[in-house]
């Protein structure tokens, strides 16, 4: 092989072992993928064409061996320990006590850091290059996991330096991230083949793929979080310092590694890891409190097969077992009927749960939950519990399924799911109390009309009493009536009044949230407000202004319909055909605005067929228009608005805010813990032209970066975003 050649190798390779480093253990990309890949692509054409320059290590080389029939077993040369647990303060206090008696009150620091939930990994090198990895088995003897785990990206395959031991053994935990675990079971379940229950038993069950080419596939991820054998090299004396060493040979350590002295500093760490656990990028279980001191360490020693000198503080279970007793139906605002199993009460995740949401029936179907049977319910953090999965062992052979009712529960209109839905709804409207008292709600609420003490109590006796029928009777209450009701006085009344009194003076993107149309949020009114600037540029709008047909789709449409239906049907009773996966009802709908039958349009020119819409609104694609269209085509609905108009409800006239607010045309995304409420920051930045978005694109302008803030950074900085912190935001707001 000519010099030339085998340098160029050798340089693409350090090159992509560096960019590998960079994205996986320093969570810092510097080149976009696309460069990552031409440099991967560039090297395999080298190795390709001269195979004699492969190396084992070559970054080409992750999926190298052919499938295993079994794996070997791999005896640890130290030990792989446990950890012992603790579950509260007390326990970690007398933890800590314990440990400094022994210690003769030596001064203690602890290396802090969270505990993963995946599986402990020992990883060995030789001479720096990646030579094994073994599960823990039983802690002496695990089984030989190498062709694996060498397929994990954030694994180096080469130690980075020249200055390691002749043999490290490094130990820590391979887990699969939140994000790739669910992208794993939607891949899964499009196969049709089984999903994993959780994070951590997708990544055990990809580990102990016997096909490397499978276990390739598999998003896993890995943080090194001791050592074992360690030969030819001075370690440091802390544990902490033997991380740094790792993590500068480019093994990944956890980013949240601390050191901390006193038991208050340790369990106010537990709480703010405990405060982040929803938003990390992976399932963690607790924390885990390990003596710095190598010297303390051994002074401490071992017991049984867990070390003295570390403890593991678990967070409450987040998953418990428990029995259904019913399951029932709920409405919600937009006639959604949501399966709700009320449970025997059970306590997970810190509180106790007698309700769960079972989201809607093809979930019901999925995990086939039937009433009496004993499930697995989940609440993590903020997020309402849900019933995770069945335990049908014990279930009697006649259980019956559950079906959805034909009508609703609330109102006993018929329930309506059209085909290929997953949502089941009440056909009954505004005539249903339970969606009354929902839409009601919403738009009473904060962010939409923010009627002050008008609760969700008191609009449920207003709907039940039969007083109010639209948001339009809320301001046509007379003050004696409501003093008359539940928990109301003449006093309250009067505020009440008064409170809706105020909430008549409003903003055009506030009153468009409040009506409450399926699938326009508050960014997306307001969006719409600056956009269109007046209710009526929107009541008009018609799906030809918003929808697009481009002149080659339009010919592919005419030869679909013209195969698939007779042409004496009206146009829009016609169903999309199903081979043109981007035509849907609101195509069609659109086209039977401009011709007025199919045989007018199938004989019209694909050019007069094909549609370039009046106005492009990022964000409103042909769902959205379908509903907006409809939604004001509704003569009800046109004449609540007519009435709150009457009423005196009204908004500033548009001063072409669009182009003299000085944050015009700038698109921010919020991340991270912020001092002041992000709803906050979010209104006065709408207020000032801006848009807000929940994800970084290159369309972003700004990202504000509160502390924490995490994978929305990293991504800011790939693309090239303005970062700024919330300082920096509160001078742009007040300029
Ligand atoms: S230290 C001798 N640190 O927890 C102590 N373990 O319950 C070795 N684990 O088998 C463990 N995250 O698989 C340590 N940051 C962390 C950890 C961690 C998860 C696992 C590890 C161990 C198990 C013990």
């Amino acid at each position: 092989m000519n010099p030339d050649v085998k340098q160029r190798i050798n340089q693409l390779r350090q090159q992509i072992d560096q960019h590998n480093h960079r994205y996986y253990v320093l969570d810092d990309p510097e080149i976009p993928d696309a460069e990552y890949d031409r440099l991967m692509r560039a090297l395999q054409d080298l190795e390709a064409q001269y195979p004699e320059s492969i190396t084992p290590e070559s970054p080409t080389q992750r999926v190298g061996a052919e499938p295993l029939s079994a794996f070997t077993q791999v005896e640890h040369r130290a030990p792989m320990l446990s950890l012992n647990n603790v579950f509260n303060e007390n326990e970690f206090a007398d933890f800590d006590r314990r440990i400094r008696e022994r210690l003769s009150g030596e001064s203690v620091r602890y290396s802090v850091e969270p505990k993963l939930d995946g599986l402990a990994i020992s990883l060995r090198y030789e001479q720096g290059r990646f030579i094994q990895a073994a599960t823990r088995g039983d802690g002496q003897q695990g089984e030989d996991v190498t062709q694996n785990v060498r397929t994990i990206a954030a694994l180096p395959l080469r130690l980075l330096g020249d200055d390691w031991p002749e043999i490290l053994e490094a130990r820590g935990e391979i887990f699969m991230p939140k994000n790739g675990f669910e992208r794993l079971n939607q891949k899964q379940r499009d196969l049709g083949e089984k999903t994993f229950a959780n994070p951590r038993n997708a990544a055990a069950g990809s580990l102990r793929q016997l096909d490397p080419r499978i276990t390739a596939t598999r998003p896993l991820a890995l943080f090194c979080y001791g050592v074992g054998e360690v030969i030819g090299h001075e370690m440091a004396d802390t544990h902490s310092g033997n991380m740094a060493l790792l993590k500068n040979w480019g093994l990944p350590i956890s980013p949240e590694l601390k050191i901390l002295s006193s038991v208050a500093d340790c369990q106010a760490y537990f709480e703010v890891i405990g405060a982040k656990r929803d938003a990390l990028a992976y399932d963690i279980d607790g924390v885990v409190f390990k003596i710095d001191r190598i010297a303390q360490q051994h002074q401490l020693g071992s017991v049984a097969r867990a070390p003295r000198w570390a403890i593991a503080q678990k967070f409450p279970a987040q998953e418990e077992l428990t029995q259904i007793e019913a399951i029932e139906f709920q409405v919600g605002r937009t006639g959604a009927l949501t399966p709700v199993a009320r449970l025997q009460p059970v306590f997970v995740g810190g509180a106790t749960v007698s309700n769960a949401t079972l989201h809607n029936m093809d979930e019901v179907e999925r995990k086939d939950i039937r009433v009496g049977d004993v499930v697995v319910i989940r609440r993590a953090g903020d997020v309402i519990p849900e019933v995770v999965r069945s335990l049908p062992q014990n279930r009697a052979a006649n259980a019956p399924k559950i079906l959805m009712p034909s009508h609703c529960p609330v109102c006993g209109s018929a329930v309506i799911r059209p085909a290929g839905e997953a949502v089941a709804r009440c056909s009954g409207g505004l005539s249903c109390a339970a969606q009354r008292k929902e839409a009601i709600k919403h738009f009473a609420s904060r962010k939409a009309m923010d009627i002050e003490g008008l609760g969700d109590k008191l609009i449920e006796q207003l709907v039940d009493l039969d007083l109010v029928h639209s948001p339009a009777d809320l301001y046509q209450l007379p003050a004696d009536t409501l003093a008359s009701l539940e928990r109301m006085g003449a006093k309250s009344a009067d505020n009440l009044i008064a409170a809706l009194g105020k909430s008549k003076q409003t903003t055009l993107g506030r009153f468009l949230y409040a009506l409450g149309i399926l699938g326009i949020g508050e960014t997306m009114a307001a969006h719409l407000a600056t956009e269109l600037g007046s209710l009526e540029a929107i009541q008009n709008l018609r799906l030809r202004d918003l929808i697009e047909i481009k002149p080659s789709q339009a010919k592919n449409l005419q030869k679909a319909l013209q195969t698939a239906v007779t042409s004496d049907q009206p146009l829009n009773k016609t169903p999309p055909p199903d081979t043109l996966k981007w035509c849907q009802t609101a195509h069609l709908q659109m086209l039977a605005e401009r011709f007025s039958t199919l045989d007018e349009l199938l004989n019209a020119s694909p050019e007069q067929v094909a549609n370039q819409p009046r106005l492009k609104i990022e964000g409103v694609g042909h769902v959205l228009a379908e509903k907006l269209v409809t939604f004001f085509q509704q003569p009800h609905n046109r004449e609540v608005i007519d009435r709150l108009l009457a009423l005196g409800i009204q908004w500033p006239a548009p001063t072409n805010a669009a182009t003299e607010a000085k944050l015009a045309g700038l698109t921010f995304v919020l991340t991270g813990k912020l001092q002041q409420p992000r709803d906050q920051y979010k209104q006065q930045l709408i207020a000032l032209g801006a848009k807000v978005t929940g994800s970084i694109s290159k369309q972003t302008d700004y990202l504000v970066a509160g502390e924490a803030a995490g994978s929305k950074l990293g991504k800011a900085q790939e693309l090239g975003v303005k970062i700024i912190d919330e300082a920096g935001l509160t001078v742009m707001l007040n300029v």
